[in-house]
């Protein structure tokens, strides 16, 4: 297949380009580096030992999308393009429904008017809103708080009206839960431009010494140490669900939310540990106020996939915060 990344450049879509080379598909990378830069194309191409390809544009523009998925002749796409922190998208919330909703309905439009009918989303555990049991399986009520979270669920939603005005669309959403770690190699991982929002940047930037301790939300919660609880999963196994979700797309029709997660939850206490064991050094933290909107706990249900896409999670705990500090070790900080 020739596959279509939007937003491959950045964090998962990167380790997501190698995982479809390597399982025999041509990838083309399509991104405007909003929130990532061209060396991230260089290091591709050192782990694949080949030239990647890449075309730079914007997915809210039409004509330059149409272009490259007929350029290329694309057979699928894996649509990561967009905007993805919470907090700014209260605050920010036209650009969010801009990038998120126009640019999906763009891209909607180039597919559709060229007869490509394949597509993975990126779609977000945020979906589920405030958990009403766990694991969370796909068909938990769904409910959201933010502009972002509404962004996913409702271009989840457009998705299945698509589907089902037209029965050769296959649509599979992909629901992550909280994607950590980075390549075996060093070379691709998590790089947040200024002060990380998520927990794992965090980490890796106080074992790194750039920042001075952990800020811990909350050690009251109804949890096992107090703090909160995720569901953290490698971001190598979440690239390689979408090898197997595009491989799903072209002997299914219609459309389809599926989890990705370990199934099984973690601490923030338990990460900061975990991060000591990898770097071999304490990594100072402190217990402060919890942060608005933030759940007690959140894990998958992984079940769904297994059964659709053959597709579990292979590495642990230690194995993410291994390569996350791999990757921080070689990563120039900005
Ligand atoms: P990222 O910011 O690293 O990657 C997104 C990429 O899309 C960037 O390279 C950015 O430059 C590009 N982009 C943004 N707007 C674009 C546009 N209009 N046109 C072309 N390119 C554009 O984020 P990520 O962590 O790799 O997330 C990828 C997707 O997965 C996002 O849709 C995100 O909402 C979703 N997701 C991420 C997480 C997470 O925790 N990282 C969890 C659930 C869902
Ligand atoms: C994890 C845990 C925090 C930072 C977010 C989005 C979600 C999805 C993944 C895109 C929580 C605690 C965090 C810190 C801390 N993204 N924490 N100190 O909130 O589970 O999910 O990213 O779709 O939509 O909401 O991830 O990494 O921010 O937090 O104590 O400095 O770490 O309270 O318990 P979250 P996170």
């Amino acid at each position: 297949m020739r596959i279509l990344l939007t937003g491959g450049a950045g964090f998962i879509g990167s380790h997501t380009a190698v995982e479809i080379v390597q399982s025999g598909h041509d990838v083309v990378i399509f991104d405007n580096f909003s929130n990532s830069d061209a060396s991230v194309l260089e290091r591709l191409e050192r782990i694949l030992g080949r030239p990647v390809t890449f075309e730079e544009g914007d997915i809210r523009d039409y004509s330059r999308m149409r272009e490259v998925l007929q350029k290329h002749n694309i057979d699928a796409v894996v649509h990561f393009a967009g905007l993805k922190a919470v907090g700014e998208s209260v605050e920010k919330p036209l650009e969010y429904y801009d990038n998120n909703i126009t640019g999906t309905l763009t891209l909607l439009r180039a597919m559709r008017d060229l007869g490509i009918k394949r597509l993975i989303f990126s779609s977000s555990a945020t979906v589920y809103g405030t958990p009403q049991y766990l694991p969370l399986d796909e068909n938990h009520p769904l409910s959201v708080t933010n502009p972002y979270g509404r962004t996913k669920l409702q271009v989840e939603e457009i998705l299945s009206d698509l589907c089902v005005s037209d029965p050769e669309w296959s649509v599979v959403c992909l629901r992550y839960f909280n994607p950590i770690g980075a390549h075996e190699s060093g070379l691709i991982g998590e790089n947040p431009r200024g002060i990380p929002n998520n927990l794992l940047p965090y980490v890796a930037r106080v074992a790194a010494g750039i920042l001075p301790a952990v800020q811990v939300f909350g050690n009251d919660y109804d949890t096992p140490d107090g703090t909160g609880v995720r569901d953290y999963i490698h971001v190598v196994d979440l690239a390689k669900g979408h090898v197997n979700a595009a491989e799903y797309c072209s002997c299914h029709k219609g459309w389809i939310a599926i989890n990705l997660g370990t199934g099984v939850g973690y601490s923030v206490l338990d990460i900061i540990h975990a991060y000591e064991k990898a770097c071999g050094k304490p990594v100072p933290y402190k217990i402060v106020a919890r942060r608005p909107g933030d759940v007690a706990s959140n894990w998958a249900n992984p079940q769904r996939a297994l059964e659709l896409l053959g597709w579990k999670a292979q590495y642990n705990l230690q194995d993410m915060c291994e390569h996350s500090w791999n990757f921080q070790k070689n990563c120039p900080v900005e």
